[in-house]
């Protein structure tokens, strides 16, 4: 118990992926954390602390918005100071976010065991700066957790095979406790369409967001649109107007955005989480990406890609097509239990 573990968090999937490990490691090692307050708004963060019952962080830093330059670079400042003085025996990262680079150069510095959860996924697409955040990662890990045969696959196909070790999805472990907390259930009647959208190549550009906003028009039918920070600014700067059929509301707290999405006729989305949970609710999903990581779930026709032509989105998400959902997609469940077992094997 006395081994000490630091896990670098910052951003709204990273709080939420924390908690099963932070449940798993309880009697294991001291587990503690450094919050980098890349996202720093009370419903994209600390509303995930308050409904989850998740721990303080340990350390609670100012470092959100601003260019992504300098919110890395001054995250590796801080982190390094702190790390300087706690000595961890390993530091552990989630995802891909610029928390998690941060976390794993300071890391990589210090001589540090670094620990990525959620390890080598891919999308063969370097415009996007998670990509280059976890492939970098990847490279600089000593123990590499991974939710898929397909992680294992592209780590392999970058000379990484050590220290890989398949886990199962931690996000997998979240929806396991939302069942047995019954907390799925929703006021809400279906009959509407949820919607989530935030990577700067759809939100960013004016007349793309008119464009997706347009779509999301044309539908003809109910919209809730759950909308992130980023894409807020842009809507409001470029003055975009909203059809009749859309209903804007705040970034939800993690059993809402679920219970959302379980009484929805279906997903349209450009998050990576979330493609998957549609899944595991058993929920059609359009994507509005040129690719995915989360392959798996266009193998299986539950989840499509759709980002040039959106006039199609209506059709694709309507369309009534027989998937035969694999409960075990991505694990049991139970991935942070084996994470902390890998974990300890290292400490
Ligand atoms: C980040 C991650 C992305 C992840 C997403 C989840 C990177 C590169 N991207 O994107 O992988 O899918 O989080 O939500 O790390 N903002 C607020 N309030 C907040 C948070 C952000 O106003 O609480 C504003 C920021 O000031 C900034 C914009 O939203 O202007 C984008 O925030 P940023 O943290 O840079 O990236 P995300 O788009 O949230």
């Amino acid at each position: 118990m006395n081994k000490k573990v630091i896990a670098i968090i910052g951003a709204r999937p990273q709080f939420i992926k924390h908690f099963p490990l932070e449940m798993a490691a309880s009697d294991h090692f001291n587990l503690m954390t450094i919050h980098t307050g890349q996202h720093y708004d009370e419903n994209m963060s600390q509303v995930f602390f308050d409904q989850l019952g998740m721990k303080t962080p340990d350390f609670q830093l100012s470092l959100g918005g601003g260019s992504h330059g300098k919110q890395t670079g001054q995250m590796l400042i801080e982190i390094e100071n702190i790390v300087l003085k706690e000595e961890p025996d390993v530091i552990v990262v989630y995802g891909d976010t610029n928390s998690t680079l941060a976390g794993a150069l300071v890391a990589s510095k210090l001589h540090i065991k670094l620990v990525h959860i959620e390890a080598g996924l891919r999308s063969y697409n370097k415009a996007m700066p998670e990509e280059v955040n976890r492939v970098l990662t990847d490279h600089v890990s000593d123990l590499l957790l991974v939710p898929s045969k397909t992680a294992v696959k592209n780590l392999k196909a970058e000379g990484i095979e050590k220290g890989v070790f398949m886990v199962g999805d931690i996000m997998k472990d979240l929806i396991r406790i939302s069942r047995e907390r019954d907390v799925l259930s929703s006021d809400q009647i279906g009959d509407y369409l949820y919607v989530t959208l935030h990577r700067p190549y759809n939100v960013d550009h004016e007349e793309r967001l008119k464009y997706v906003l347009e779509s999301l028009k044309q539908l003809g039918k109910q919209v809730i649109f759950s909308v992130h920070p980023r894409t807020r600014q842009s809507i409001q700067a470029y003055h975009i107007p909203i059809g009749s059929n859309i209903k804007l509301i705040d970034p939800q707290p993690y059993f809402n955005n679920l219970s959302l999405l379980s009484a929805s006729d279906g997903l349209i989305t450009d998050s990576g989480g979330m493609q998957k949970e549609a899944y595991w609710l058993e929920k059609p999903c359009i994507t509005i990406r040129t690719e995915t990581e989360w392959v798996e779930t266009l193998e299986r026709g539950a989840n499509q890609l759709l980002f040039e032509d959106l006039e199609k989105l209506n059709a694709l998400i309507s369309k009534k097509s027989k998937i035969v959902y694999d409960s075990n997609l991505y694990g049991d469940g139970y991935a942070a239990d084996r994470i902390v077992g890998e974990i300890m094997n290292i400490l």
